[in-house]
């Protein structure tokens, strides 16, 4: 290679340099229960969260995401809420709340909410009125009750399945029948104690723009609203039978051109209807911003949607600011299959005008360190267990570091999920009885779940539980390889995970990335994902990415300077499952001859 570069048609255009802080930031999203727990009762809390802020500060995000610390019994850990407007005991108390806002703010991270409207908590004050309620009352219409089928009722509403499995009704056992005479049943997508409300109920609407209003008034810089595309469902709630999965396309079978695919016609999910509450949403929101202090409060999309277009659909300009890119996380660990993602979710976001918002790993999905340790083309596992294909430890390590090493490089914003900066696999070997993901019993012991993702963090490798908590419980298990991977075994550490992360997120801040334009760097193999992040017109130094995913190691541009690289290089060259984040200083970038 010499040192006229070729770089291929210009994806993605530059952010302006005054760019809102959203359109770039990196979000660590913290699972509360998971994170660190302050009053030894095995489970973490708002304390826990607020004392170990510092080492957020220092690994250099911008924000962070908690997930749901409401008041809730707990029977899909928070997403199950019984009073949105108060913590639950097991978390802290409101002012715990108020204080982590105040602490993060103070070291310069900004913080986003959860808020879960698609149901309540069959506790909710609302759902314990309902039932108390006759079929017909106010009370029941701020919910989905109707009467079953059958000459009883008693076949339920309609042929839908709940997401953790089995049917998605649920009867009342009252002994009152509804308007036909028959048995009442109610829809919970989800768990029977997590009740779906009814978004054509205008009731509905306003409490939840008052609950907006309750968290902004307490100084949040966003929410992300879970399962987004759920809230909505088709009129006349009919039968369906394609593919219904949420949390991902575990079997392939919901992505375009596969079998069985009939996009956005899902009686139950991406009704056209969501975008309307989002616009009124994004008014709310819109008094709080203050105008050129960087102050806007934002809404991120939970959509697990068809395609990227759909997605962007959710952050039009008079809508959401971020929508999760799935995509990119579900995609296979393959440079076309990458390069295509990546191009695709970029188009279609600049459509609009919104960024993308990259994410490999959340608290619903096996942890990219596993999942990209199992075979290439593996459909992405519910959870692993004993028993399973287990993955390659070693792989996953390496591709996870490479995987994030290319993402950080992307335009737009990225999202981290505690834990993955210290390379933490899941725990694929949890013993099926520690278990309590609603999703293991409720498919009858075919899907393990989500409980691998979401075990306590390990912050000193010597100590019990790995200085989780004061009293060495955890309220799931860590497995023993969790404990060289702690906090403090790589602090410091050249080479380790940890330090890793916070090289590339001081580089991607330093260099301005996350508003970086993005064009393909040609004259590498197909299995290479090699790009440009800047160019002509941007201030700085272009910065070009390459990530082997060949056989083969690669050459890195001639002249270029290494910046920071995912793995050891092999005599100049970088060797598979390797990204390398290099300077083209001095280097001519000519578009690729048409
Ligand atoms: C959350 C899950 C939760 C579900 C129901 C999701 O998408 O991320 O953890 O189980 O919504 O609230």
């Amino acid at each position: 290679m010499t040192d006229v570069l070729r770089s291929e048609t210009l994806v993605h255009c530059a952010d302006a340099p005054d760019a809102p802080w959203w359109r770039h930031a990196v979000i660590y999203q913290i699972y509360p229960r998971s994170w660190a727990d302050s009053n030894a009762d095995g489970i973490g809390d708002l304390p826990g969260i607020t004392e170990r802020l510092p080492y957020l500060r220092d690994l250099g995000v911008d924000a962070v995401w908690l997930s749901p610390f409401y008041v809730s019994p707990q029977a899909d850990a928070g997403y199950d809420v019984a009073d949105y407007r108060d913590i639950d005991p097991i978390f802290g108390t409101l002012a715990d709340a108020e204080q982590l806002v105040t602490s993060a703010h103070d070291l310069g991270l900004r913080v986003i909410v959860d808020l879960v409207p698609n149901h309540t908590s069959d506790e909710h004050a609302w759902f314990r009125a309902a039932l108390a309620a006759e079929p017909g009352s106010r009370e029941r219409a701020r919910y989905l009750f109707r009467d079953g089928r059958g000459d009883r009722g008693e076949e339920p509403p309609n042929n839908w399945t709940s997401v953790f499995g089995g049917p998605a009704w649920e009867p009342v056992d009252d002994g009152r029948t509804g308007e036909t005479g028959t048995q009442q049943w109610y829809l919970h997508l989800f768990d029977p104690k997590q009740p779906d409300l009814d978004w054509t109920n205008p009731e509905v609407r306003r409490e939840f723009e008052d609950i907006l209003r309750f968290w902004l008034d307490r100084g949040v810089d966003g929410f992300r609203v879970d399962v987004a595309h759920g809230l909505v469902k088709a009129d006349g709630l009919p039968d369906w039978t394609g593919p219904q999965q949420m949390l991902g396309d575990l079997d392939g079978s919901a992505h375009p051109g596969q079998p069985g695919h009939q996009p956005g016609e899902a009686p139950m999910w991406d009704q056209d209807g969501v975008h309307e509450i989002y616009r009124e949403w994004r008014t709310v929101l819109e008094e709080y911003a203050v105008p050129g202090a960087d102050r806007d409060r934002i809404l991120c999309a939970e959509a697990w949607v068809d395609d990227p277009e759909r997605a962007a659909r959710y952050v039009r300009p008079d809508e959401m600011h971020q929508a999760f890119n799935f995509d990119f996380l579900q995609s296979p660990w393959r440079a076309p299959d990458l390069r295509g993602v990546v191009e695709e979710s970029l188009g279609a976001n600049d459509e609009v005008g919104a960024p993308t918002s990259w994410v490999m790993s959340n608290h619903d999905v096996v942890r990219h360190a596993s999942r990209l340790g199992l075979p290439v083309g593996t459909p992405r596992p519910n959870g692993i267990g004993i028993g399973d294909p287990q993955p390659d430890p070693g792989l996953g390590w390496q591709r996870a570091r490479a995987a994030t090493a290319l993402m950080l490089a992307l335009p737009g914003s990225s999202y981290l999920y505690q834990g993955e900066e210290l390379g933490l696999p899941d725990h694929v070997q949890m013993p099926d009885e520690v278990r309590q993901d609603p999703t293991w019993e409720r498919s009858g012991h075919t899907e393990r779940g989500r409980d691998g993702a979401r075990v306590p963090m390990p912050w000193e490798g010597g100590r019990a539980a790995y200085g989780f908590g004061p009293s060495g419980d955890v309220w799931l298990p860590q497995p023993d390889d969790y404990g060289p991977l702690a906090v403090d075994q790589q602090d410091g550490v050249p080479g380790s995970t940890l330090e890793l992360y916070r090289t590339l997120l001081r580089l991607r801040r330093e260099l301005g990335l996350g508003r970086g334009s993005l064009s393909w760097l040609g004259g590498y193999a197909d299995a290479v994902v090699a790009f440009v992040n800047g160019g002509p017109g941007e201030a700085r130094t272009p910065v070009g990415v390459v990530a082997n995913l060949g056989s083969e190691s690669v050459r890195l541009p001639e002249g270029a300077e290494v910046l920071v690289a995912s793995g050891d290089l092999a005599d100049g060259a970088v060797p598979t499952d390797v990204t390398v984040w290099v300077r083209l200083s001095g280097m001519a970038i000519e578009p690729a001859a048409s």
